[in-house]
């Protein structure tokens, strides 16, 4: 049973009655108290009365209503704190231990999602703003799909346009053998790049090859096959070491589109939706404006008859929404890409590809900066690779787990839309909010089971197989003879924690914003450690023995699964 939705309907009736009206009753865990209502302030202001007088009229209503299930007392300006009873709080715990979801329901309505993330480009070296979206993608997803959605994954990889000319007449000058020429993807770009810039012959072959390969020339597809699956082969592995759910099958690049362009326009025209200009087709959704209230366009087709990065878009969101059945769409891109997706999205709806009742998100996110608070690059200027940056925090953390957690963790704990600082000390730390704290927390609980012997089995309280699938961790529930129990008040806080994973859950995924959970796992990890050093497990007598392993049980638990939906591997030892 969820306590915050309990307390709300009991202290409903007494604001109702008061207000003369539905109030929300507002009620939230707090440091103050075991929850708290603000629900008075705002009805002193509405209704022009002294808001600890209306506090003190709600609690004297909703006493009989709350009579077993907590204390009710006004605190503060006219906040009313809500003091459960060990009982509920205990009877509520043990439904939580022997719940394999931890009290995170399967959605009563599941929509298919379709998350685009990573989309990296094809012969490029992905860089940190793929990693931002790989790692914030994988995050939605395994939290989505967890939550009973039907998630597809779409990795929309930069695989067609301009480049792929030269880049082919590249491979063809180096023998035509990708896997032996590509070794290094971003070398081989330069060197093509180079030749494009200096070498008009090369430049004029780069142009030929591009209209061959749109036309379908079959060698020249052939060339740009394997260029593809070098790149895919090589993002499969670094999604692999980053522990990320993308796999081959979730590829749909840009190139899948190509066949669709056309009917776009033609769509786009019969509706009335596009307008020349300078030769180009555009649309110009109604709100878009630039400086000086120029309607701005986004370009369908350009002059030369070439389609581009946001006819792509558009072919892609009718795709999703009509062939796949996708009901809610999130675009896990950077926050410099904002415009074009309230775009693309505004032009889809128009044309009638978004009907109503399906959603289109753009889950921004912001930059990693350097120390230097610009954006990272290495001390030669150039973009960072990710593979070295990887490298650097795997060495550094001396084991992968703990490197790879660190630099995920740190992504995922702030929220999404802001900056923030690469700097690996900070999230390799073992104290503060970080990765490392979180596994250790975690890998600390086991040890206590280990010392503990067989009450209970620490791999039954551990043990997370990954079944059913790339999401359904496994959970195992407490055994018999560890129920918890609370009555000191670092049982009831940790008690408290331990029952809002669900709101965590949920607020994070329906928000699309991971660091909800992430805060979540921190202030669980805390609310562990005071209980732990306050009250004895180990030492303590049997029968608090058993409730208190109970307690750790549950918190373990609660931090792998939360671990878990955030792509960070908990090992039981450090
Ligand atoms: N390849 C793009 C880039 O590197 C990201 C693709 C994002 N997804 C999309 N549907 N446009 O910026």
């Amino acid at each position: 049973m969820n306590l915050e939705s309990l307390l709300q309907d009991r202290l409903a009736p007494a604001l109702e009655a008061v207000a003369g009206h539905p109030v929300d009753p507002a009620v939230r865990s707090s440091p103050h108290a075991d929850f708290q209502s603000g629900a008075p302030l705002a009805l002193a202001r509405e209704l022009g009365r002294p808001p600890r007088e209306i506090a003190a009229e709600v609690a004297a209503l909703a006493e009989a209503e709350l009579a077993g299930v907590a204390e009710i007392a006004v605190s503060g300006p006219g906040f009313l704190n809500l003091t459960v009873s060990d009982k509920l709080l205990t009877a509520s715990l043990r439904e939580l231990a022997i719940d394999g979801r931890l009290g995170v329901p399967v959605a009563a309505a599941p929509r298919r999602v379709v998350i685009d993330y990573s989309g990296p480009n094809v012969a490029k070296e992905m860089h940190v703003g793929h990693l931002r979206s790989t790692i914030i993608g994988d995050a939605l997803a395994r939290m989505l799909a967890w939550l009973g959605h039907d998630v597809v994954r779409v990795n929309h990889l930069g695989d067609w346009g301009t480049p792929f000319g030269m880049l082919v007449e590249h491979l063809l000058d180096s023998g035509g053998d990708a896997e032996h020429s590509i070794s290094d993807l971003t070398a081989f770009y330069q060197a093509a790049r180079v030749k494009f810039d200096t070498d008009d012959d090369f430049r004029t072959r780069a142009r030929l090859r591009v209209v061959a390969l749109q036309s379908g020339d079959p060698r020249s597809r052939e060339l740009w096959r394997t260029l593809v699956a070098q790149s895919e082969r090589y993002f499969l592995d670094v999604y692999e070491r980053l522990g990320v759910t993308l796999g081959p099958d979730d590829f749909a690049g840009e190139s899948r589109y190509q066949d669709d362009l056309d009917a776009i326009v033609a769509e786009l025209g019969e509706k009335g939706l596009l307008t020349e200009s300078d030769g180009a087709l555009c649309a110009f959704p109604a709100g878009f404006t630039g400086r000086d209230g120029v309607p701005l366009p986004l370009i369908v087709r350009k002059a030369d008859g070439g389609y581009g990065y946001a006819a792509t878009d558009l072919a892609a969101i009718r795709h999703r929404a009509g062939t796949l059945g996708g009901q809610r769409l999130l675009y896990v891109v950077g926050n410099p890409q904002q415009v074009h997706f309230a775009m693309v999205f505004a032009v889809a709806r128009a044309a009638g590809w978004l009907p109503d009742g399906v959603s289109a998100e753009h889950i921004g996110f912001g930059s990693i900066l350097g120390a230097d608070g610009k954006m990272l690059k290495t001390r030669a200027g150039d973009t960072v690779k990710l593979a070295a940056l990887l490298d650097e925090a795997v060495l550094r953390a001396s084991a992968p787990t703990i490197g790879i957690g660190a630099i995920k963790y740190a992504d995922l704990s702030g929220d999404r839309r802001g900056d923030y600082v690469f700097d690996l000390d900070r999230m390799l730390a073992i104290t503060g909010n970080t990765g490392p704290y979180l596994q250790m927390a975690y890998a600390r609980i086991c040890s206590i089971f280990r010392k503990a012997g067989s009450e209970p089995d620490p791999a039954a309280v551990t043990e997370q197989a990954l079944t059913a699938g790339r999401l359904e961790p496994a959970l195992t529930v407490a055994r018999p003879g560890c129920e918890p129990a609370v009555v000191e008040p670092a049982e009831r806080a940790l008690a408290i924690t331990l029952l809002g994973f669900e709101a965590a859950v949920t607020a994070a995924a329906g928000q699309a914003e991971p660091h909800r959970l992430a805060v979540y796992l921190h202030d669980l990890a805390q609310a562990f450690s005071v209980f732990y050093e306050r009250c004895p497990v180990l030492r303590a007598g049997p029968d608090v023995r058993g409730s208190r392993l109970g307690l750790a049980a549950l918190t373990a638990r609660t931090l792998h699964t939360g671990l878990f939906l955030l792509g960070i591997a908990a090992p039981e030892e450090i």
